[in-house]
């Protein structure tokens, strides 16, 4: 291995990325006087927090009645049952605080006549326990709310001295010997050089693992990495069977179309120019959970339904909105469909497909962010020195299924109680941790590898096999036969990696070896995808079996957890949901009747 050189720094904190739970750990890490440092490989403003458009989830109840109970059983339902209690309760209670916070910080939301935050209606989201008509619940900066948030959030972590450290690849989690977090080695991608961040607390924002499908909304740099990362140093992930198809990305280029889309009054049409929603969720139609309305769409295309000339897709109709409201409230999709589909959506419908946006799963935490492994006797127990945030983390407070806009509410909730907790568990006085050279040497053997990896198979090649392994045989709808294919296929790509070939051999701006480490990372994450998707016989929320058509609550409400070695092999484990509530009802808490099981209708 070649001898590489080190600039080492010492913090109390180190947040790998800068998307929205990123900069909100950052800022509240840094607003307690903590020596807050955050590594990204993008520039802040890029990540991919940007792209969010239509909202974040509060019951401000600007727009009409609204409370944290009713959101939080729309979670809970959301989740079909599989969402953390704890976890749940605590984004629906600090929902509003968080977006209040958000506010004060220059959040330029939207206003309503009385200057009031702006609120929209969103799929899933409801009044009365699911009784009620669609609330409005969804707080918007017209459909460019995530790139609102997160200039916001740069300013003012710059404000409060957190320190950048910008295009730095994070290649490892620096472990000591007896399991706890003591930093991250990170690559410095314009000038080649090696960075040790020694710290007291890491907390990964890495987002998630959308890249590993063929077609998503993703950015192209939501690669995984703090799951690769965490499953290197043997870590479990958790739920990752659960991916979710956003209804509505255009067809072709998977570029979003927010869900406020429909919000706003769109609506979804066959071939036959039906409104086919009406028939599958009469109650919500258009504005049912995004799961559910995936599902309806593919099978709309499947039954010879689907609209274009391979009657391959759906036609999502804005035409009949007045073009003043689509300018104020829809500015960024009416670009974006002309751009990417060629569309006036004045004038014409948007053509539109399910397409891969979000993954329910990740590294496992509580509902502070602290990370979980399973102790010898398979109970939870922290591990010292690391949380998990945001699309990265798995809390559980999504449970099977999210709704639409509640990402953005857990960024900044769970990035906001992750500093909370640390707050309560760094000592700035402390000396920090040593060094552990043995996990450094590891790691660098890694890098050095893949570095100066010859084989015959470039790494382009086997991500395009991995992504189309993925989009066929882990889809919306899942079976015995094609996820089995699927666990076939994607352990013999992970085998084939060991033949990867690098062709740039240099340290500086080496895109080569830089996307090289992402697949790196994609790998564990699909492995444990599609291995825990046909391990799990029930159907629930994104998890669509045919073989398997029904919710299974006594043999499977239970959490996956996948260990991934390096060199490819799956250990399924399973840890409990976590069923009780934060605050009794007597307490002022949700009526636990009202969020026990039943049946998933819209
Ligand atoms: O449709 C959207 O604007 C996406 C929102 C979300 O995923 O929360």
């Amino acid at each position: 291995m070649a001898a590489y050189e080190y600039v080492d720094h010492t913090y109390d904190v180190v947040v790998v990325g800068a998307g929205g739970s990123g900069l909100r750990a950052t800022l509240g890490m840094a607003e307690q006087g903590l020596k807050t440092a955050c590594v990204t490989k993008v520039f802040p403003t890029r990540s991919h927090t940007v792209a969010a458009q239509g909202g974040i989830a509060a019951s401000l109840s600007n727009m009409g009645p609204d409370n944290w109970q009713w959101h939080m059983y729309d979670t809970v339902k959301g989740s079909d049952w599989l969402g953390d209690t704890d976890a749940m309760e605590y984004l629906a209670r600090e929902a509003p605080k968080a977006v209040y916070e958000l506010e004060h910080y220059g959040v330029p939301f939207s206003r309503t006549e009385e200057g009031k935050i702006y609120q929209r209606p969103f799929g899933g989201h409801t009044t009365e326990f699911g009784e009620g008509p669609p609330v409005q619940r969804t707080c918007a900066a017209a459909d460019r709310t995530g790139h609102a948030i997160l200039h916001t959030l740069y300013g003012q972590s710059l404000k409060h001295n957190a320190e950048f450290y910008i295009e730095y690849f994070a290649t490892d989690l620096i472990m000591s010997d007896d399991g706890q977090c003591t930093g991250v080695i990170a690559w410095k991608l314009d000038d080649g050089t090696m960075h040790r961040f020694n710290a007291k607390m890491v907390v990964l924002a890495t987002g998630g693992y959308g890249r590993a499908y063929f077609s998503a909304t993703s950015a192209h740099t939501c690669t995984g990495d703090g799951a690769g990362m965490a499953a290197r140093a043997g870590l479990p992930l958790q739920d990752m069977e659960f991916v979710q198809f956003h209804p509505t990305g255009i067809y072709g280029s998977g570029c979003l179309i927010t869900e406020g889309a429909r919000g706003e009054g769109g609506y979804l049409t066959n071939s036959e120019g039906e409104r086919f929603m009406e028939r599958y969720a009469p109650t919500y139609k258009d504005l049912a959970s995004r799961d559910v309305v995936s599902r309806c769409m593919t099978l709309e295309i499947r039954e010879g339904r689907g609209v274009g000339p391979e009657g391959d897709h759906i036609h999502l109709h804005l035409n009949h909105l007045p073009p003043e409201t689509l300018a104020l409230r829809l500015p960024g999709i009416s670009e974006s469909a002309r751009i990417f589909a060629g569309v006036d959506l004045t004038k014409d419908p948007i053509p539109v497909l399910p397409t891969v946006h979000y993954n329910m799963g990740g590294i496992p935490t509580n509902y502070f962010g602290e990370v979980l492994r399973a102790d010898a006797e398979g109970k939870d127990e922290i591990v010292p020195g690391l949380m998990a945030v945001g699309e990265a983390g798995c809390a559980s407070v999504h449970g099977a299924n999210r709704l639409g806009s509640n990402s953005l509410i857990d960024l900044v909730v769970f990035g906001r109680a992750a500093a909370i907790k640390a707050g309560t568990i760094v000592d700035p006085k402390a000396p920090n941790p040593p060094m552990n050279e043995a996990s450094v040497e590891k790691s660098m053997a890694r890098f050095d590898k893949l570095r100066n990896a010859n084989g015959a198979k470039p790494t382009a090649e086997l991500r395009l096999d991995m992504q189309r392994a993925m989009q066929s045989d882990a889809a919306v709808f899942r079976t015995e036969e094609t996820l089995k294919e699927g666990c076939v296929k994607m352990a013999a790509i992970r085998k084939e990696f060991a033949d990867v070939k690098v062709s740039d051999r240099s340290l500086v701006w080496n895109s080569d070896l830089m996307e090289t480490l992402e697949l790196d990372n994609l790998m564990p994450n699909a492995l444990a995808t599609v291995v825990g998707a046909e391990a799990r016989h029930e159907s629930r929320g994104a998890h669509a079996r045919e073989d398997y058509p029904d919710r299974d609550d006594k043999e499977w409400r239970k959490h996956t957890l996948a260990w991934v070695s390096d060199e490819g092999d799956v250990k399924l484990g399973y840890r409990s949901v976590v069923l009780d509530p934060l605050t009794k009802q007597d307490a002022g808490g949700i009526d636990m009747k009202k969020i026990a099981p039943k049946a998933r209708v819209y």
